[in-house]
């Protein structure tokens, strides 16, 4: 499941605090920022450029430059699917366009109920074991249209079980 907490001001203040340390100190804030929150939150901008001497236009820029960092909270569960040179070899388009007909989002949307985030990847070391997507932090190999549906049907149902 992915981090769901909501923006906390305080909350945000010591994880700045606690990383203030560290070289290169506004990507591992970053990291920890989203990890906590989901996303980076727009109140966060102008935290880190007041509390590490930074234009807000610095903050931004670098939250844009990295894919990795998002600026919406994510679905309960992420999904993310291999495009890269195996996966396309071992028809990772056709699962694609499955995916996206199934849970009727795009690339980097999240589904009506929440429950999926799709995002793409660039090699998730499986591919021997191509086609492959990562739901949450488990990796699946040979992911076949039937194979996806068992696998997202599972994990509503796990979510609904705890
Ligand atoms: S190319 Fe898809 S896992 Fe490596």
């Amino acid at each position: 499941m992915n981090a769901r907490s909501p923006w906390n001001a305080e909350r945000a203040a010591a994880i700045v605090e606690a990383n203030r340390h560290l070289r290169g100190n506004l990507l591992p804030i970053l990291h920890a920022l989203q990890e906590e929150f989901g996303c980076i939150d727009e109140d966060a901008v102008p935290l880190l450029a007041s509390e590490l001497n930074l234009s807000r236009a610095d903050v931004h820029g670098v939250v844009s430059f990295y894919h990795e960092f998002r600026r919406t909270r994510p679905g309960r569960h992420t999904i993310k699917v291999c495009r890269a040179e195996a996966c396309q070899s071992m028809n990772a388009d056709g699962l694609i366009d499955h995916i996206r007909r199934r849970l009727k989002v795009n690339f980097h949307e999240t589904t009506a109920d929440d429950a999926f985030t799709l995002e793409p990847v660039f090699c998730l070391g499986n591919c021997a074991l191509a086609p492959a997507m990562m739901v949450d932090e488990t990796l699946h190999g040979r992911v076949s249209p039937g194979r996806f549906d068992s696998i997202a049907a599972s994990t509503l149902a796990a979510e609904a079980a705890r």
